[in-house]
Order: C-alpha cells, then structure tokens, then sequence
C-alpha cells in the first residue's frame, strides 16, 4: 500500500529498533535520503511537506535490518571533507580514525614551520584511501603515500584515490621498500588491532568488515601494530612523528613498545567521546 515518506520512515525506524540496530532514527532517515538521491536535510523536509514514500525504499531498509552496513548499502562513508567509496572487501572509516587526520596535519605544519615545504607523511594500511586522501586533500603541500597490501581492498584504495596526488603502495607495510628509509615526517597508522579472542559483537563489523583489517595476529593485538612502529623505525626522518590509533585497552602496550624502541615524547590522545585511542611519539635526533 502506498504510503508517505513521513510514515515509510516512521516503519524503517520501528523495524531497525526491532532488528537491534544502534542509531535507527538515524539510519531511517539516510536510508530514505539515499533511495531519493537528496541530503539528509532535504529528505527531512520533504517529510514534513507530505512527499511519497520512494520506490525500493522497504528494501534498503530490510537489507539494514539484516545488519548490513549502512555504509556498504548507500556505498560511501563520510570522512572529514571526503565521501569515501566503500563495500564488501574494505574496511568502513570511522568516526574516532579522523582524530589521526589532525594531529597528522599538526605535525605536518610544525615540519614547515621548520622550513621542509613539502612534509612528507606515509599511511601503513590504508584500506579506503581514508587518512591518505584527507591528510592530501586538507593540505596540499604534504607529499603522501599510503600503503595496502589486501587484494580485496586494494581495488576501493585505487578508486578513492585515482586522480590525486596520494601515491599507492601496494605491498606489506612491513617490506615497503628500502629507497624509502628515513624519509618521512610523519608516520601514520590505524593497523589491525583487536586481539585474536575478542571477536567483535557487532555483525556489521564482526561479518562485514574484513578479519584482514580488524585483528592484530597475537592474543594482544599487538603483532601488527608493533611491526608498523618496526616500519616507521626505518621510514621516519630524525625527530619524525609516529601515530597510531589503538584500543582503550592498549594505552599501556602501546607506550611500553614505542619506548622500547626508543621513541620519545609519547602522548595519548583522546576521541570526541573522551576514550584514549591514539598514540603519537616522536623519533629522537639519534637513536643510537
Ligand atoms: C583497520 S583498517 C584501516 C583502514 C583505513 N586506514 C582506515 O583508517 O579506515 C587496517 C588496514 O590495514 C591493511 N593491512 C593489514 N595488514 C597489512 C599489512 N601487513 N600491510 C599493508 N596493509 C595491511 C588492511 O587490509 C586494512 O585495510
């Protein structure tokens, strides 16, 4: 039976309420914003103005009930300025990852302070393209490379970054090639860092994310991210920045391991919702 837009959304939220799904007002509205190709805003309004319902609407809606990603149904992710594309095979950005896009560009800055005119940063697993193309788009002078070594990912890294001056890697950040060492100002980094036992309890992320980008390889999910800082080791210019997003559980590993490799400075930094989920630390002038 044909119904209004007003009601369709009404039926969307009460059906992501049943299916469990965390932000349902939310998600009933960009459902239908996505099925009428308008902004949210706009779909908002026309809601009020008593507009149809959209054709393939309940679909969407059923398909997010099935806890598929949003991200994957409408197929981009919002990050800073940027509309990523995303689906199966690639891990979806995340709000709390943009906290590293910022205290790359502070760095970033503080390098051409110093009078280096184009810094250059380096993203060790960059999945869609999602710090690499920000850093990139938001500051311009920085020269940026991102690396990814998943096939599955590999193909949403070359879309979202064709046409800009991000430049690829597609390897293992651990084998990035040695014409690179000591290079880089900034090293910067959202490995994969759950620990092996603790399987996610979301399905989005748990069945629609890949295991690839979510664990660490140990009990500590640590193993990945320790080999990222073993990269930036070798990567980083004297008094060059490491940063690393992590889990509230890992503050103390983190810092533990940055110091053992002789890095200083470490600091924690906090997300928007006031949990610890970055690391930053600087490279000495001699690491001997
Ligand atoms: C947590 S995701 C982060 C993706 C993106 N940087 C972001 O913040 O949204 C981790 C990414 O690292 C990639 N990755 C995992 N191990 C890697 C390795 N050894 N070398 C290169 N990339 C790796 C995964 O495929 C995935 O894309």
């Amino acid at each position: 039976m044909p119904s209004t837009l007003a009601q369709a959304i009404g039926w969307a939220r009460a059906e992501l309420v049943r299916a469990g799904v965390g932000s349902p007002d939310a998600d009933a509205v960009l459902l239908a914003a996505h099925a009428l190709g308008l902004s949210r805003g706009e779909t908002e309004a026309k809601a009020i103005l008593g507009a149809a319902e959209p054709e393939g609407y309940r679909e969407l809606v059923r398909r997010r009930a099935r806890r598929e990603p949003l991200q994957h149904i409408t197929g981009t992710a919002p990050f800073r300025q940027l509309e990523l594309a995303v689906g199966p095979g690639v891990f979806v950005p995340r709000p709390e990852t943009e906290l590293l896009v910022q205290l790359t560009l502070d760095r970033a800055h503080a390098w051409r302070e110093s009078g280096e005119t184009h810094p250059a940063v380096i993203d060790l697993g960059t999945g869609s393209g999602a710090i690499a193309l920000a850093v990139a788009t938001e500051d311009p002078a920085c020269r940026v490379s991102a690396v990814e070594r998943e096939a599955a990912a590999l193909p949403w890294s070359r879309r979202n970054l064709r046409g800009s001056a991000v430049r690829l890697l597609e390897c293992d950040y651990r084998d990035v090639a040695p014409e690179t060492a000591g290079r880089f100002c900034v090293v910067v980094t959202n490995p994969p860092y759950v620990p092996s036992g603790e399987v996610p309890e979301d399905p989005e992320v748990r069945d629609h994310d890949p295991a690839t980008a979510l664990y660490g390889g140990d009990e500590t999910g640590m193993l990945l991210p320790c080999a990222a800082m073993d990269t930036a080791l070798r990567v980083l210019r004297p008094e060059g920045s490491f940063i690393m997003e992590h889990a509230e559980s890992q503050v103390e590993l983190v810092a533990r391991a940055l110091a053992d490799r002789g890095f200083r400075g470490i600091q924690v930094h906090h997300d928007l919702t006031g949990r610890p989920r970055a690391t930053t630390a600087e490279l000495p002038e001699d690491l001997s």
